[in-house]
């Protein structure tokens, strides 16, 4: 690879987030020249096993604040990286996990451990006048992802207009990628169409652009997002099926579910026979978090049950963490992994869990956050890593149009970019 610019300074500020919330931002700048900004993004229905997120606490910002962050990277990660070449991105990581001396990186927080690799990750494609994509493919081909995409949001994210956090869709039926965002437009303007038929004002966009309806079971989520699809021409099921991340933890109270759009609480069991039906009734592909992080005995239970038919996706379950992922592979838990860089801390920490998966024959989503940015880096790490699937949110507010663009805009390159299609989803259940 030979010299690709030495680290010269390494500067982080306090900026926001797309929910106003406080995030580290970081620069990175070469002895070339060169320099990569970042923003970091920021979950809300953050696992517990995710990397650590430092906020300051006290009266700023309700405590969201980070300027402690900050001083980490200004005052400690940066000068532990001044001088690395920063074309040896693990060796880079490792300078910066030493520095934290943590496994979850707590000492001096994830979100200023992310803002490092990444921004200098970003200065060296600027060094050596390249796309970030580029640098990861290692000599493979680069791969445009099939695109999961929000229409309906609960949970977290929309003031708990439903229990489930995203009814979404799977343009399975396209072609490439730019087909399969216009058919996902389509089907969310043909489903806000039917929310205001039903007369729900629903127009509001959740956190992630999604529809908010305040619906009176998570059943009717699904059911609008149903009728989006027959209503947009598209043919259900072989054009464009569904997915729903469930974010089951966020409904864990002391070993049971609670669903408060119903009114009732249910054990695992009852929870994925609930999911079951859903799956019985319309063509879901892909079935996110359906039971709590540390609900292992779900977990088996999710994976007899839903694994043969659906792509059975851990976010929470795994937090894209190596040891978690090792733990679920080897009871056959889930068959696909959701990669988020800021549960891991790092680039190649995150790249290590997407190949382990892929190695232990799951399938691999690259995932935004609900607190995100304009940044659309992760675009580049998914085309790059040939990660098959990527979910950002729905199709409009700019931190998430800002991925769609970047893929767009790599799909546009003169000869093409091959488009992952239906087969990068996980399970065996493809002919829907
Ligand atoms: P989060 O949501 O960023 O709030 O965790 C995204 C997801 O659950 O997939
Ligand atoms: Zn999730």
């Amino acid at each position: 690879m030979g010299t690709t610019g030495l680290i010269e300074r390494v500067f982080a500020w306090e900026a926001l987030d797309s929910r106003g919330t406080p995030t580290v931002a970081c620069e990175v700048s070469l002895s070339s020249g060169a320099t990569g900004t970042v923003i970091v993004p920021s979950g809300a229905s953050t696992g517990r096993h995710e990397a650590h997120e430092l906020r300051d606490g006290g009266q700023r910002y309700g405590g969201r604040g980070v300027q402690q962050a900050v001083r980490n990277v200004n005052d400690v990660l940066g000068p532990a990286v001044k001088g690395h070449d920063a074309g040896d991105q693990r060796g880079l990581d490792g300078l910066l996990r030493e520095a934290d001396g943590t496994a979850n990186l707590s000492a001096l927080g994830a979100n200023a451990v992310l803002a490092v690799s990444l921004a200098a990750l970003i200065a060296r494609a600027h060094h050596e006048s390249t796309d970030v994509w580029r640098l990861l493919l290692d000599g493979r081909d680069p791969l445009m992802p099939l695109p999961m995409v929000n229409i309906v949001s609960g949970g977290a994210h929309a003031g708990g207009a439903v229990d489930i956090q995203d009814v979404l869709v799977v343009p399975v039926g396209a072609s490439s990628f730019a087909e399969a965002i216009e058919w996902s437009w389509r089907v969310r303007l043909a489903t806000a169409q039917a929310c205001e038929a039903r007369r729900l004002p629903a127009t509001l966009a959740a956190d992630e652009g999604g529809l908010g309806p305040r619906l009176d079971s998570n059943r009717q989520a699904l059911e609008l997002v149903a009728e989006g699809l027959e209503r947009s021409g598209l043919q259900p099921g072989s054009d464009v099926a569904i997915a729903v991340d469930v974010a089951a933890t966020q409904l864990w109270r002391d070993g049971s579910y609670r669903l408060e759009a119903e009114g009732r609480t249910v054990d695992a069991s009852g929870l994925l026979a609930e999911i079951e039906s859903w799956c019985d009734t319309w063509p879901v592909v892909s079935v996110e978090d359906p039971v709590a992080d540390d609900d292992w005995d779900g977990w088996s239970e999710a994976s007899r049950r839903l694994g043969p038919r659906v792509q059975l996706l851990g976010d929470d379950l795994f937090a894209t963490n190596a040891g978690r992922l090792s733990r679920g592979a080897a009871d056959g838990i889930a068959n696909a992994v959701l990669i988020k860089p800021n549960q891991n801390g790092t680039v190649t920490g995150t790249s290590d869990v997407l190949e382990q998966a892929r190695t232990a024959g799951y399938a691999t989503v690259v995932s935004a956050r609900s607190g995100e940015t304009e940044d659309s880096w992760l675009s580049d790490l998914a085309v790059g890593w040939r990660a098959g699937q990527i979910k950002v949110g729905s199709t409009t507010r700019s931190e998430r149009t800002a991925k769609w663009n970047r893929l767009l805009r790599i799909e546009a390159e003169p000869g093409g970019v091959a488009f992952a299609g239906r087969q990068a989803l996980g399970g065996s259940h493809v002919d829907v």
